[in-house]
């Protein structure tokens, strides 16, 4: 089978056939609108591969029951796999403990349990909280719910015009008021790839902890939170080849133990009567009610798959991806590239002089290129570029230079259309 990318280093050429990659994923072989199916929508969603399908399928057929109570084999076969893939899960990011890693619906679950459980508890009248203009709105409006609620106070990071971190002005935002800061590892709409090490470094040499939203990194390169030293890490399976409804919220022991439950139900209790309850140890205080426990399993079966071909060679391919995309498209006349920083993830957000985004959109679905349209739930970021709304093109590692092609080749038609 072939290797796509001739510019691959060696090393991860040798491992890295795409061809290969893609035969696995079923969804890849669609034809729309007659036309082979182009996938460049993963920074919303990624596609399964059939080793995912085959895993939740198998969970289904011979190893589904509720979990931790039961007895019976089924339920003691569900409640070890359910706490194996947490286990994967810990290597995947190298947590120090599997308690430290709690099963959630996804990033805005994630923060918004930390935002209960952390900052309600621990964040009061006059605190303020730094987050960034490129904040998805998930790591923003629970924040602004706790502001308002607790008489907080939110500070903002401001980007420069290529869409990076401006890290003065972020060093410049700390006073002896500042408890928490929450920023993302990568932007959704633009791709940067923000200094997260030096930020957390910085505020915890104030005694502030730190929350990275990692919901685009950790699909598209390796994270280690141990050596991130953050306070929390989240993203969602959904967007790294596994199940929606699933997603991680990675906090270190001593800050979780210290936290007040963010809901309350079944199995997050250790004994309850009307008098009083007392709470179950983590993560199980972070997971009332019956999880999902398929989908858990499924995240599990993931990270198996995205280790084998290894992150590493997924973020050196994924790069040669961006390049060869960028290095085309800033040569065409009339297109704009919005987010140029020098480090990102393969995605690229740009506008069609002339063109509203959502043409651009539903004229390349007619090439059967997927791509996104609208404000990307980054409306800050939206604003300060002074741009209503883009168009973006997100790759994954199952994408091919072809595909970029084809892409290409779709905006110019685009381009002729509105001609
Ligand atoms: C950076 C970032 N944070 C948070 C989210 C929210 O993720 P979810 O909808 O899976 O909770 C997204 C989704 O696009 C994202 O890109």
């Amino acid at each position: 089978m072939k290797i796509i990318d001739s510019t691959l280093k060696p090393q991860f050429a040798s491992i890295f056939d795409v061809e290969a990659i893609r035969a696995e994923f079923p969804i890849l072989k669609l034809q729309v609108e007659n036309k082979p199916l182009v996938y460049l929508d993963n920074a919303a969603s990624s596609q399964m591969p059939q080793p995912v399908i085959d895993r939740l399928v198998r969970y289904q057929t011979s190893q589904h029951a509720n979990i931790n109570r039961g007895v019976h084999y089924l339920s003691e076969t569900a409640t070890a796999e359910y706490e194996d893939s947490r286990r994967k899960l810990q290597r995947f990011i190298n947590a120090g403990e599997d308690r430290e890693v709690i099963f959630t619906s996804g990033t805005t679950d994630s923060i918004n349990l930390v935002m209960h459980g952390y900052g309600r508890k621990f964040i009061g009248v006059g605190d303020e909280i730094i987050l960034t203009t490129l904040e998805h709105h998930s790591n923003i409006v629970p924040w602004q719910m706790l502001a308002e609620e607790k008489g907080a106070k939110i500070r903002v990071v401001p980007i420069n015009d290529a869409g990076e971190l401006l890290i003065d002005e972020y060093e410049g935002l700390f006073n002896e008021r500042t408890k928490f800061v929450g920023v993302l590892h990568v932007s959704n709409a633009l791709g940067t790839i923000n200094p997260i090490k030096q930020m957390i470094a910085f505020a915890h040499a104030r005694g502030v902890p730190v929350l990275i939203d990692g919901a685009q990194a950790a699909p598209h390169m390796r994270v280690d939170v141990q050596d991130l030293d953050c306070d929390f890490y989240t993203f969602s399976g959904h967007k790294m080849c596994g199940p929606t409804g699933i997603g991680i919220l990675y906090g270190k022991a001593e800050l979780l133990e210290r936290m007040q439950p963010f809901k309350g139900g079944g199995d997050m209790i250790m004994s309850v009567t009307f008098e009083k309850t007392t709470y179950n140890s983590i993560p199980h205080k972070f997971e009332a009610g019956t999880p999902p426990i398929a989908a858990a399993i499924g995240l599990g079966a993931a990270v198996d798959y995205l280790s084998a071909i290894g992150m590493d060679a997924i973020a050196a391919y994924e790069l040669e991806l961006l390049n060869y995309a960028t290095e085309q498209m800033s040569h065409m006349p009339g297109v704009r590239i919005i987010g140029t920083a020098p480090m990102k993830t393969a995605v690229v957000s740009f506008e069609v002089k002339g063109v509203h985004p959502h043409d651009i959109g539903t004229l390349l679905n007619q090439e059967g290129v997927a791509v996104r349209t609208g404000h990307h739930c980054v409306q800050p970021v939206m604003l300060r570029l002074k741009v209503p709304a883009t168009t973006r093109a997100s790759f994954a590692f199952y994408n091919t230079m072809a595909e970029v092609d084809t892409f290409i080749a779709g905006i110019r038609t685009v381009q002729k259309f509105f001609t």
